[in-house]
């Protein structure tokens, strides 16, 4: 198996793979079908949607596992500046091992690897967004050291139309 930098080459292969581990977490949690969900409204889930994609890979600290020739997994992560009193702060935006290949340290290894070149280029922490209920995915940051607790992040979606905007 082998870890390298995602490529604009990997597009299909990583958008296919994000929006299946997308779509297994929707399942579990939504009462919708996913068939019935709008099109335009999936067409902008994950970090692989089409306005995200080039942006985090030209970043370069976002990365696909490999195994003969297909992807198997895949992590997006950038840089990010002056936040929680960080300078820089490697940003984990969203990773997926498929299915077939889960358990077998494929996640492990995108997420150290990660965190090894996040620190060549001068991250002083690492911020990973995981779901507390996701047990796979908890376990794999702890055994990596990383720190959890409950702590969740307020959002304001100021693409809702609910939200008033300037008064
Ligand atoms: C979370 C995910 C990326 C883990 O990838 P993986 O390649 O299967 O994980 P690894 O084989 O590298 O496992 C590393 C460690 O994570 C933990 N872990 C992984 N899967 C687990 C499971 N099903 N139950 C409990 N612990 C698990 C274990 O501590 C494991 O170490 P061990 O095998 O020595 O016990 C994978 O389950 C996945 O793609 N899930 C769907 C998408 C997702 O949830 N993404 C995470 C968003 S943050």
């Amino acid at each position: 198996m082998d870890i390298r930098p995602m490529g604009m080459k990997d597009l299909v292969a990583v958008r296919d793979l994000e929006l299946l581990c997308i779509r297994e977490y929707f399942e579990k949690i939504m009462e919708n079908r996913w068939e019935e969900l709008p099109t335009d409204w999936v067409d902008n889930l994950g970090a692989s949607n089409s306005r995200s994609y080039r942006y985090y890979v030209e970043g370069g600290l976002s990365l696909v596992a490999e195994e003969e020739g297909m992807v198997t997994g895949f992590i997006f992560a950038q840089m990010v500046n002056h936040v929680y009193n960080v300078e820089n702060m490697l940003w984990v935006e969203n990773m997926g091992v498929h299915p077939y290949y889960r358990r077998t340290g494929i996640g492990y290894r995108l997420l150290q690897r990660c965190i090894d070149l996040g620190r060549e280029k001068g991250a002083g922490a690492v911020h990973s967004a995981i779901q507390p209920d996701n047990l796979p995915s908890l376990m794999m940051h702890r055994k990596l050291g990383f720190f959890t607790d409950s702590r969740e992040v307020a959002l304001l979606d100021l693409q809702d139309k609910k939200v008033s905007g300037p008064r």
